[in-house]
């Protein structure tokens, strides 16, 4: 599904496009990277040689592929994340503004260029957005929820959910989520507070969910000054989760650390599974069929017992 050079093969690109995609990558080299949200281009390079090379070679992909875009935005990937800046336009009509909408499996998403380093939705996680659509939840609580993509895809399958950031700005775009979808927002409900200070709270009411999304950062800091780094604390915070799963409940756990991969998120799980004398399986979604190998968040699912 990729070529030897990187991008995506035509038969892909149909693929997307049959399933109502416009959000995917196209194209990945060794230090770089180029997504597709709708008409725009989002290219992410580490060296300014790879962003270069990335524009050149769209012209002669875009052409043979009769691919159209409109704009082509720019960031480069710092390796610190406080030095990461929101992208560049770097081909387009500066005058329009830096919002669209982005489709997936024929949900939509906003998509914002201006907003910071994240435009809006991680493409990496389309087939655990995928699979909650399959497992159709009841009660579905999202966890480190930025703009309630998983959500979304849960109250599409008639789940509801319970949506926690620290970041308001990025649950009122979740909200607006809900809108474009044509979803009401009413039995759903959003919480701008500590991830662990909600799960302590929603343990001591006794509240249960039959899907429980942990996809959180590397790092991050609370205006109150507590930090999460998530090679200490995906652990607790798995076993905090595990109080509110209910029987036969779905948890995913996601991350883009290079340092966790897919073992360790398991070797991690069934430490907490021990501690909490719960029994799980292992689920994995499908590889990405627009990612190389080892590209990617790396996600497991436990289908606890
Ligand atoms: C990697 S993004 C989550 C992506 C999301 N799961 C998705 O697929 O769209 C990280 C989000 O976690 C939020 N966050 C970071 N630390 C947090 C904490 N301690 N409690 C709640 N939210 C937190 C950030 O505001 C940000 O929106």
């Amino acid at each position: 599904m990729i070529t030897k050079s990187g991008w995506i093969n035509a038969n892909l690109l149909r693929d997307f496009e049959a399933e109502g995609t416009d959000a995917h990558r196209l194209c990945t080299i060794e230090d770089g990277w180029m997504e597709r949200f709708g008409r725009d281009i989002l290219i992410s390079f580490k060296r300014v040689l790879a962003r270069e090379r990335l524009v050149n070679e769209l012209e002669w992909w875009a052409n043979s592929s009769k691919f159209k875009f409109e704009r082509i935005f720019a960031r480069f990937v710092a390796q610190k994340n406080e030095e990461r800046e929101p992208p560049r336009l770097i081909f387009g009509d500066p005058s329009e503004n830096l919002q669209t909408i982005a489709c997936e499996r024929h949900l939509k998403f906003g998509i914002d260029f201006g907003a910071g380093y994240s435009v809006g939705l991680f493409v990496d996680q389309r087939e655990n957005r995928r699979y909650v659509r399959h497992i159709s939840p009841k009660r579905l609580l999202n966890c480190f929820a930025y703009t309630c993509s998983f959500s979304v895809s849960a109250a599409y399958a008639g789940a509801v959910t319970l949506n926690v950031d620290l970041s308001k700005k990025a649950l009122t775009r979740g909200r607006e989520n809900f809108a474009l979808n044509g979803l009401s927002t009413i039995d759903h409900h959003f919480i701008a507070d500590d991830v662990m200070a909600v799960l302590r709270r929603l343990a001591h009411k006794g509240e249960k969910f039959d899907v429980i999304i942990l996809d959180p950062p590397t790092f991050s800091r609370s205006p109150k000054g507590k930090t999460f780094q998530v090679e200490n604390d995906f652990e607790k915070l798995l076993v905090d989760a595990l109080e509110l799963a209910e029987r036969d409940s779905h948890i995913l756990l996601s991350t883009n650390c290079f340092t966790l991969r897919e073992h360790a998120l398991e070797v991690m799980a069934r430490y907490a599974l021990k501690a909490t004398r719960r029994a799980a399986t292992f689920h994995r979604q499908p590889a990405l069929p627009d990612f190389p190998p080892g590209a990617g968040a790396s996600s497991i699912w436990l289908i606890l017992r």
